[in-house]
């Protein structure tokens, strides 16, 4: 799509014209550079669909050849995790400092929602519903968390910031089992495991709006690594494949990053994963077993 093409998508969208399709306006918001019209653009279209004024074309495929993914601002600045500055919660720069990890990781899971839209064509029509729904509480998620990061004097964007979320989508870019594997009940999963040792710091410090921002995170993350985990089994049912082993060879094959303990068992649990695997999860050292 040209920035021409991009640019005439992206004002029918903002017109609000009937029969866009969802997926290529998808694409259209996931290249918007300004960060604040791609929330407002997302909350829209997940109305619009819903009232059916956007149509779902599951078989056209896109390409994003002259578009550089995902659309982003200038800041933040991207470095290695380990450049990352440390946060103390002890200083207010610190505490906004987190709060920014936290913003960057949702402006992510906000981008990789419409990519996992967008890029996979002939899934059944749940599976992109599914996606559409976990773009916009992305969404939400973003707002919640840099409103608050406002509230202690910083925006998104102060901070520099790692792409190894980012980073995973696009090594999944030709496999929707891939993905699937990797990005939700890999990359998200992991997101169950961090949340409440974050959620317990700024209750420490009685900070009881980022502990409830925190708390809606884990709820609804929870639903989205059930996402993951439908459309994994979906994909390896189709297949004929045993998603243990299924697992095991995309991790190696993709590269996934170590998983490392302690997990969130319950809420593995409840986004999905299975007795088999949480046994696995909990009971094997061995990097890269299990999701
Ligand atoms: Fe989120
Ligand atoms: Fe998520």
């Amino acid at each position: 799509m040209t920035q021409f093409a991009l640019r005439s998508v992206l004002s029918r969208a903002l017109a609000c014209v009937n029969m866009l399709e969802l997926r290529e306006t998808a694409l259209a918001i996931l290249a918007n550079r300004d960060v604040q019209s791609k929330v407002e653009q997302l909350a829209r279209l997940f109305d619009k669909y819903h009232q059916q004024e956007i149509h779902l074309d599951i078989s056209k495929e896109y390409s994003a050849d002259q578009l550089s993914l995902p659309g982003r601002p200038q800041n933040p600045e991207l470095v290695p995790p380990l450049q990352v500055p440390k946060r103390k919660m002890d200083t207010i720069e610190g505490r906004a400092s987190l709060l920014h990890s936290l913003a960057h990781i949702e402006f992510n899971a906000m981008n990789l929602a419409l990519d996992a839209l967008w890029r996979f064509p002939n899934m059944p029509a749940q599976y992109y519903e599914d996606w559409l729904r976990v773009a916009k509480e992305e969404a939400y998620h973003f707002n919640l968390v840099n409103q608050h990061m406002q509230s202690y004097g910083f925006s998104y964007g102060d901070f520099p910031a790692h792409n190894s979320l980012w980073e995973m989508v696009e090594r999944t870019t030709d496999s929707v089992i891939a993905r699937m594997a990797l990005v939700p009940r890999t990359m998200e999963a992991r997101g169950l495991d961090a949340v409440p040792s974050i959620r317990d710091r700024f209750k420490q410090i009685k900070d009881i709006k980022a502990v409830e921002i925190l708390e809606i995170i884990l709820h609804d993350e929870i639903g989205h690594v059930l996402i993951g985990n439908r459309w994994f089994n979906f994909l390896c049912v189709k297949e004929n494949l045993s998603p243990i082993s299924a697992y095991r060879d995309l991790a190696r094959r993709y590269r996934a990053p170590t998983l490392r303990g302690p997990f969130n068992l319950e809420a593995r649990q409840q986004a999905g994963f299975t007795q088999e695997e949480l046994q696995l999860l909990g009971a094997v050292h061995e990097p890269q077993l299990i999701a």
